[in-house]
């Protein structure tokens, strides 16, 4: 199968997860800034990573207009208990696979904004990666078959 990784990062979490699941599978893993959204339509599979901003995957929709067959992970502040999988989904009309990874926050990489807003959301002060390798073991079987 012609696969490739995409991911969507603007901290780093998401990206140091597509790059561990390229490692895993020997599938090639790319910014979606360093492609154009067309060639997408050559591969047979996109196994697709973003990170959740307001229980959204924003850019999936965009993705499945040039291809339809996606694995997508999303990667968000949220533990794995209280993540809500459902919600996301709905919320980002994803209708195939979705797997969630724990990423962290870069308070030093973020808007003025977005710091404000995830500091008074989620309370964290300070740094927080809870970025883990082993996390990625069910999509990574899952895209091996
Ligand atoms: C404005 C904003 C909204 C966010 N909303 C969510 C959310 O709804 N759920 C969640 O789990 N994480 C949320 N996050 C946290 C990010 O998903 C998390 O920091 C992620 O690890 C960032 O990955 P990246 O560096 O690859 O972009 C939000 C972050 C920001 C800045």
């Amino acid at each position: 199968m012609n696969e490739i990784i995409i991911y969507k990062s603007k901290t780093g979490f998401t990206k140091q997860y597509a790059m561990w699941i390229s490692e895993e599978t020997g599938i090639e893993a790319k910014s979606i800034k360093g492609i154009k959204l067309k060639s997408l339509k050559d591969y047979d599979r996109v196994i697709y990573g973003e990170s959740i901003m307001a229980s959204t995957i924003r850019y999936y929709k965009k993705i499945r207009q040039y291809n339809p067959n996606i694995v997508c992970f999303a990667v968000g502040l949220s533990s794995y208990e209280e993540v809500n999988i459902e919600d996301i989904k709905a919320k980002s009309e994803i209708d195939g696979e979705l797997f969630f990874l724990r990423g962290g926050v870069n308070f030093d990489k973020l808007s003025f904004i977005s710091r404000f807003l995830l500091k008074k959301v989620t309370g964290y002060k300070e740094n927080q990666d809870f970025t883990n390798k082993e996390a990625i073991k069910n999509i990574v079987n899952y895209v091996k078959g």
